[in-house]
């Protein structure tokens, strides 16, 4: 973890603040009342407040619950396994799910969360992430909702982490590595 800068702003908090919006206006065409939004920890957590609070504006009153998925560690691509650390506790069963993620990289993390909330009944399972690192995918998966699509570069910054630091900052950075 050396001598990495963090100064290059990508996206700033103006306009995840808008995007969170827009994304909300289209989500709340598309689902029933009976919503239980699923944010996929840690990265999610920042995302999935701000969706929230912008669910007020529709009068929608999703159900939350979270999962602890196991994550990078310190490494910035991922091992290809995915493992719950910690399960969600709300019963799904015959309920609209929207799982939230910070970032879709290579597809695996999401791929597997959909599928096992399929597996566990839910009615439906909509899929929503802040960003879309495209040209990264292993699996083949899209999301329903997508704020922003970004090259592939590694960034934190609202939510997303190196090593579990820079979840604070406001805005998406990227992140440079000497040479
Ligand atoms: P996937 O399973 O490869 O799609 O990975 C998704 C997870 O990888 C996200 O939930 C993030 O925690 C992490 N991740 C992928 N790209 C980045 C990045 O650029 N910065 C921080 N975390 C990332
Ligand atoms: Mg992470």
């Amino acid at each position: 973890m050396e001598e990495h800068c963090t100064d290059e702003i990508l996206i700033d908090k103006q306009a995840i603040a808008h995007r969170v919006d827009e994304i909300v206006d289209t989500i709340a065409q598309d689902v029933g009342e009976e919503l239980v939004v699923v944010g996929i920890l840690k990265g999610s957590f920042m995302f999935l407040a701000d969706l929230m609070r912008s669910f007020h504006r529709h009068r929608i009153h999703p159900r939350i619950d979270f999962l602890t998925l196991s994550s990078y560690g310190a490494a910035t691509s991922s091992s290809g396994q995915v493992k719950i650390v910690h399960d969600i506790r709300e019963e799904i069963e015959g309920t609209d799910i929207l799982l939230v993620d910070d970032i879709l990289d290579t597809g695996r993390t999401l791929f597997f969360t959909k599928k096992l909330m399929i597996e566990r009944g839910a009615k439906s399972v909509r899929t929503c992430v802040l960003l879309d690192k495209k040209a990264r995918r292993a699996v083949e998966f899209e999301a329903d909702y997508v704020g922003f699509p970004i090259d592939d570069h590694f960034v934190v910054g609202y939510g997303l982490d190196y090593d579990n630091l820079y979840r604070e900052l406001p805005h998406i950075a990227k992140v440079t590595f000497p040479d």
